[in-house]
């Protein structure tokens, strides 16, 4: 009586001043509320999600906006609302909005705005997962590098309030951004996460709290919270919090009925069943056998859940890329790591280049089933090109360009400094010092903590590779006292899950037959990374190769083609090692064809130029397959090459299927 009183007296409120007071209650539909303006509003039903009251389940897609350049969102969406899908999922990559402290970036790549407005465009509800960490397979599970050097003793994903200071600073800068495109306030975003699969490393109870508190406030109170964890009561129970819609994640060929109705139903009595994260693939990583999930299993699981009246996610719908130095890492014991390929393909229905599989077909064919009406007609796979071999000349080594790269270097140090302290989010720091004493013969060269590969130099001459992945922390090395020695190091990604403390760079000491080496010279590399609105090729001219040392030395090398028509396609490495690749100077992110599993890097035709000369670079970071007079190449195939063979690990299925 109480609330329809209530409701009464906003009914006349609203009758005098109709254009400015919001409607908050949608639940009361009255004869006098349906001659007002239409009401939009999601909301936790019974078993269900109500959409403007009516009962409502959500089919959705994972597709991250920067796996995949802007000018494909669009298509990809159609794609996805072909299959019959009514929702898209994404996180919010905090780390690639805010590269340093407040310097925000909201354009081109990121423009979440203008994602979140095709994707409405399209057809298409958001569920939004704006962390603030997220895993997600990227750098620091999306957190900024920054705060690794804010204050060493920050504890991340609680409610240490050093660390509390920089994401209530984020969310207050990134959600008002968005506030106007909430399902209430007419635009696509019905729901919003807490944290991210956060029982699985906590349960800090103000830290789930903060975050609740503080997506509502910016949010409104329109929006419908939710957490999600695996499906087991200790990872959910450190993971909801009181207030928000509980929600679990698992993958094909897992128990739907223990899932949802076992373990869902224990915290959430009677809301939607919702599995958050459905996987229909794997993420992959380099040294480890490519995973795919038959299109069999993913449709009997997506079809149990359909039985169940359950809204579900699928991660990854479109799975795309990892461009630049987007990608991270998982690790392994006793500091080990893996790094993330730059596929992320995830064996998802739409591929990473954006084609159609049989898996979508399939999984289109189950949702027609249970669509109101037919399902409209399915956009094409994009055309791909095999523009054929590049050839590609030396145009100078790391140590060459040292100045042009390293403007601010070199910073002196009595010890080796991380990357972080150095402000060096991504990529390669040079370190350098001399050797101050005879040593044995041979001696041993070790690096206490070293994160994560270095190439080891005497005398600019390339004397093995140190690497925490391969697990060699230590090598044989025959010097002199007065030679130069120099560390190429590489951040192969920061760790995304577990303890995501992953510093980068020399961690500890360098010693020869354990005598501690001091006076430090470190040199950051400045390559592009992601995002990039303005990319430019380097100037760098093509030089003679007077020995072949010079090709066993990091160094860079270009090519230009020309190209007709600007279609997709993937570039292959026969013959290169590991390094970085650079497409009219944007960033593909690395090649590793000796690691494998993947052999061919994708390469959308919207960062070709048409009818134009197209610059291609790379910097090889070992060794490259050229002869004497500079001749080498790489190949533009029309056909991804993703599962070579790897030759150091065999591969791991999914974890979470079961
Ligand atoms: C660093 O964080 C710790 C833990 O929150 C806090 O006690 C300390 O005061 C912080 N130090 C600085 C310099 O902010
Ligand atoms: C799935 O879980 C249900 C409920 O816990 C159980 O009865 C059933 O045996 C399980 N099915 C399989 C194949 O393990
Ligand atoms: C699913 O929803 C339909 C329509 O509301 C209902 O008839 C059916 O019983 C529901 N199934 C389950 C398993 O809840
Ligand atoms: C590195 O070596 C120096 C000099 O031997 C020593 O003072 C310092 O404590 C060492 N660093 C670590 C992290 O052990
Ligand atoms: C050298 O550094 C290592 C750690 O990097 C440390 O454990 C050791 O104590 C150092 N040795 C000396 C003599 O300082
Ligand atoms: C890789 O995939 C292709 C195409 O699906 C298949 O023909 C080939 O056998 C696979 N190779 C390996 C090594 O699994």
């Amino acid at each position: 009586m109480m609330l329809l009183a209530l409701v009464g007296l906003t009914l006349i409120a609203v009758a005098s001043e109709a254009v400015i007071l919001p409607i908050r209650h949608a639940k009361f539909h009255t004869a006098e509320q349906s001659t007002l303006p239409a009401k939009r509003s999601f909301e936790v039903g019974k078993d269900c999600f109500l959409k403007d009251g009516q009962p409502f389940r959500y089919i959705s897609g994972s597709f991250h906006y920067w796996r995949q350049p802007p000018e494909y969102w669009e298509d990809t969406f159609m794609k996805m609302r072909a299959a019959g899908l009514n929702t898209v999922q994404t996180y919010l990559n905090w780390n690639l909005h805010e590269p340093e402290p407040l310097q925000y970036n909201f354009d081109g790549e990121v423009d979440i705005r203008r994602y979140f407005q095709t994707a409405q465009k399209c057809g298409l509800l958001v569920v939004l997962r704006p962390g603030p960490f997220i895993d997600a397979e990227v750098d620091m599970g999306g957190l900024p590098y920054w705060l690794l050097r804010m204050n060493s003793s920050m504890q991340l994903r609680t409610s240490d309030p050093s660390y509390l200071h920089y994401v209530d600073r984020w969310y207050r800068k990134v959600l008002p951004l968005i506030h106007d495109l909430t399902y209430a306030n007419g635009g696509p975003i019905i729901s919003a996460q807490i944290e991210n699969e956060y029982g699985w490393v906590g349960s800090d109870l103000v830290y789930k709290e903060f975050l609740r508190d503080l997506t509502k406030e910016l949010l409104g109170p329109d929006i419908v919270l939710f957490t999600t964890d695996g499906p087991v009561d200790s990872a959910v129970v450190g993971g909801r919090v009181d207030g928000t819609l509980t929600t679990v994640d698992f993958g094909a060929g897992a128990n739907v009925t223990h899932n949802f109705l076992d373990v869902e139903r224990k915290f959430n009595s009677d809301g939607p069943l919702v599995n958050s994260e459905f996987y229909p693939g794997w993420l992959d990583h380099w040294g480890e056998g490519w995973i795919t999930v038959d299109w069999e299993t993913v449709v009997m699981t997506m079809q149990q859940m359909l039985q169940l009246n359950a809204s579900f996610n699928t991660y990854m719908f479109y799975g795309g890329s990892n461009f630049g130095f987007v990608a991270g890492s998982n690790t392994q014991d006793n500091d080990g790591m893996v790094p993330v390929t730059q596929s992320y393909d995830y064996d998802a229905p739409i591929s990473e280049a954006g084609d159609l599989t049989v898996k979508y077909m399939k999984i289109r064919e189950l949702f027609q089933k249970y669509s109101p009406g037919p399902l409209g007609p399915v956009p094409p796979s994009r055309p791909k090109t095999a523009y054929g071999k590049v050839h590609l000349q030396y145009t100078g080594s790391l140590f060459d360009h040292l100045e042009t790269l390293s403007a601010e270097g070199p910073v002196s140090s009595p010890l080796p400094l991380s990357f972080e302290v150095l402000k060096q989010a991504y990529g390669f720091v040079l370190y350098r010092t001399q050797i101050p004493f005879n040593t044995r013969d041979p001696s041993k060269l070790a690096v206490d903590t070293l994160h994560d590969r270095a190439v080891v130099f005497l005398d600019r001459k390339p004397v093995g590779i140190l690497s925490r992945t391969a697990v060699v922390h230590s090598m044989d090395i025959y010097a002199e006292a007065g030679q130069t020695l120099e560390l190429l190091v590489q951040n192969e990604g920061r760790v995304c899950s577990g303890p995501i403390n992953d510093m980068k760079g020399i961690l500890g000491n360098v010693s020869i037959d354990g005598n501690n080496l001091t006076d430090w010279q470190a040199f950051p590399i400045n390559l592009p990374g992601f995002p990039d609105n303005d990319p430019q090729p380097f100037a760098f001219k093509a030089r003679k190769v007077r020995s072949d040392v010079e090709l066993k030395r990091p160094a860079f090398y270009r090519g230009e083609f020309y190209v007709e028509v600007a279609q997709d396609t993937f570039l292959q490495f026969d013959g290169w090692r590991q390094g970085y690749v650079f497409v009219n100077g944007r960033n593909l992110g690395r090649y590793w064809p000796v690691q494998g599993p993947q052999k061919t890097l994708y390469v959308p035709g919207v960062f070709l130029f048409e009818d134009g000369i197209n610059t291609l670079e790379l910097f090889e970071v070992e060794s490259a397959p050229c002869r004497h007079h500079g001749q080498c190449f790489v190949s533009f195939v029309d056909q991804p090459y993703l599962n070579g063979t790897v030759t150091f690990r065999s591969g791991t299925r999914n974890p979470f299927a079961v």
